[in-house]
């Protein structure tokens, strides 16, 4: 992976993943930017598969305008001559970017997808009207020997998504869902525990908003025969038992016994509030995950809000409310949409601010219960740390009564 990194290649060989079914995507290594927003700690990949029936060709999603040549160079290293059918599953631009240029070199070809797709691919990428074939829910399209079954898959993570089922070979296409943010030469998942976390932070960024949908999606193939789980982003799943477990996990109403701690401070009180809170959760058992704000990796504060059962935010008062720091960390919070059951507020103040009102009200939408704040003026006195170890309390009641407390 390193000399791939140093050598500034942004590729993806070739490799058949069964018979006549091809991974032709792209590989970016360096990208660490997603949506201008999501930190890639591993790069990614943008999979885009090749299956070959006895009497047609289709393309299951595309790439990234930027990485077209790589799949255009793919194609042609299959020497692909035709191709009948790209499939998108998905419009946003990582996957359908590269069908204008596909459809320029393959000018035969349909774009098979929903009538929601369609109207989305129509506005993102301005594709001609006469290109489409607009598919129901249910229906298959025959490539001779190989048929393609659609399955709307709405809200995970827009609403037109959809997979695509390769019944004789059982390869779920699935696009966003359940695929991983990492950047590997590895056409297969090999190291389970390394795939968990980076499916884990992808769950937590882009599909955590839509846990209900998720559940619903899970249902839906749950009957499903599958012997490969081949999404868009990162390896594919070859033991699909091992990601829809997570993913049953991640999206269950479940939470740990644990607390989440985003936090900022300027001159060392609020700190001092993080840390003596942080010291009295953990004596009572409850696992805690504190993340300053100036350096965290927001894909891992996500990561942590995944499970957590509460969540405190701790801010010192900047003019009249909190750091805009801890406010970007609540709005995050509120999008993100986890199942925390409890929040709270700590903090400093010197002379006053609505900084409890401001992360309330920012949070609200959540309806966790919220928990007494602590708010101290100036550094923590030993009366103030009395408080806080009355919200460490408090917390540590409340989990129990939800019953996630472990003795
Ligand atoms: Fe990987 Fe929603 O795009």
């Amino acid at each position: 992976m390193t000399n791939n990194i140093e050598q500034g290649l942004n590729k993806m060989e070739v490799k058949e993943l069964k018979n006549n079914i091809y991974s032709v995507g792209a590989i970016d290594w360096k990208r660490r930017l997603f949506d201008e927003l999501i930190p890639l700690p591993d790069g990614t990949s943008y999979n885009s598969y090749l299956i070959k029936g006895s009497s047609k060709v289709a393309l299951i999603d595309t790439v990234d305008v930027s990485m077209s040549d790589v799949l255009l160079n793919n194609l042609k290293e299959l020497k692909i001559k035709n191709i009948n059918y790209i499939i998108s599953n998905h419009a946003e631009q990582d996957h359908s970017g590269s069908i204008s240029d596909v459809l320029k070199n393959y000018p035969t070809a349909k774009v098979v997808t929903n009538s929601k797709c369609k109207h989305m691919l129509v506005d993102l990428l301005q594709l001609p009207d006469e290109k489409f074939i607009t598919i129901s829910e249910g229906d298959s399209i025959l490539l001779g020997d190989k048929t393609l079954e659609f399955i709307f898959a709405p809200w995970v993570h827009w609403p037109e998504t959809m997979f695509t089922y390769l019944k004789e070979d059982k390869v779920l296409f699935t696009c966003d869902f359940l695929g991983s943010h990492f950047a590997t030469d590895e056409l297969f998942v090999k190291n389970e525990k390394k795939i968990y976390n980076a499916a884990k932070r992808y769950y937590a960024e882009i599909m955590m908003p839509f846990k209900t949908s998720v559940k619903r999606n899970l249902e839906k193939i749950k009957d499903l025969e599958i012997e490969i789980i081949a999404a868009s982003h990162g390896p594919i799943y070859n033991r699909p038992k091992f990601i829809l477990d997570a993913y049953k996990d991640w999206s269950s109403d479940e939470v740990k016994n644990k607390v989440v701690i985003p936090y900022i401070s300027m001159h060392g009180s609020t700190a001092k509030i993080v840390d003596y809170l942080s010291g009295a959760l953990t004596k009572k058992g409850i696992t805690v995950e504190s993340f300053n704000l100036t350096i965290t990796d927001i894909g891992e504060l996500a990561m942590a809000l995944v499970d957590a059962a509460t969540v405190i935010a701790a801010s010192p008062t900047v003019l009249t409310g909190a750091h805009p720091n801890v406010l970007y960390a609540a709005y995050l919070v509120k999008v993100l949409k986890p199942k925390i059951r409890f929040m709270s507020i700590v903090g400093s103040y010197g002379w006053g601010g609505k900084m409890v009102e401001q992360l309330k009200e920012t949070l609200a939408s959540l309806r966790a219960e919220i928990i007494e704040p602590v708010i101290i003026k100036g550094y923590p006195k030993d009366q103030d740390l009395k408080l806080l170890k009355k919200l460490a309390e408090e917390i540590y009641r409340k989990h129990n009564e939800i019953n996630i407390v472990k003795d």
